[in-house]
């Protein structure tokens, strides 16, 4: 029996409507310059049936709606919207170096979950936890892995950006390869509205590492976004030929 909860349908074969979800304008940018997108708030944008979403900056505090409600938010407005073949998830994420993770390094997502979620209940740990295996086939990932240079693995989810020994000591024993704010959040959506979905994360910092996430995550955004838009493009190419 496997050990995540859902799972989501298949890669569809040639999808027309691919929804872009980016959690940060920053991340966005190098991408959406190389796909001729708009990276500016919410609806986003359109080109060549690829649509952009990006929650935006809250108009109070002037920063990104980052973490897992502002994603779940947007992207359900995006969905009903419209209505997409497939989400794909691009973002960044702690890696981990005890997995042979360095900065930079792409990992692409089997499968993803909550990790600091805790409901010592029954049915709702499940519900909480949300762990759910993402779209593509192992042979898929494998073979989307090899041409990106990318890993292939569990990318966590939570709502905070350092970690606890706690959350360590999960994360080796569930071999986890990274670690966003985003992904679960994107994932029980699109099992909520039975809609694939595939995620590539870029490493700008290392979750196991004695520097504080914040400073090596700014230090390494740009060089990690770079990384990211360049291995987005060949993604996208192989998804909507698949
Ligand atoms: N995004 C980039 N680095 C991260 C980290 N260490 N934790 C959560 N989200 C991240």
């Amino acid at each position: 029996m496997p050990d995540w909860t859902h799972e989501l349908p298949p890669l569809p074969v040639h999808p027309n409507r691919v929804l872009l979800f980016i959690a940060m304008e920053g991340e966005a940018a190098p991408l959406a310059g190389r796909l001729g997108l708009n990276v500016r708030g919410t609806p986003g944008s359109a080109a060549n049936s690829i649509d952009l979403v990006v929650p935006g900056l809250d108009p109070t505090v002037g920063a990104d709606r980052i973490g897992p409600a502002y994603a779940a938010w947007a992207l359900t407005r995006a969905i009903m919207a419209r209505r997409p073949d497939i989400v794909v998830n691009i973002g960044t994420a702690g890696g981990f170096a005890s997995q042979g993770l360095g900065i930079a390094d792409l990992v692409l997502a089997r499968d993803t979950m909550f990790h600091d979620a805790r409901v010592a209940l029954p049915g709702f740990a499940a519900i909480a936890r949300a762990h759910t295996r993402l779209s593509p086939s192992d042979t898929e990932l494998d073979r989307l892995a090899s041409d990106l240079g990318a890993r292939v693995g569990l990318a966590s989810s939570g709502s905070s950006l350092d970690v606890t020994t706690d959350e360590l000591a999960h994360f080796a024993r569930t071999r986890t390869l990274a670690k966003d704010m985003e992904l679960a959040a994107l994932a029980a959506v699109c099992n909520a509205e039975r809609i694939p979905l595939v995620a590539l994360k870029g490493v700008t910092d290392l979750v196991d590492h004695h520097e504080p996430a914040a400073e090596a995550f700014v230090r390494n955004l740009k060089r990690t976004c770079e990384r990211l838009a360049e291995a987005t493009v060949p993604l996208l190419r192989a998804l909507r030929a698949s």
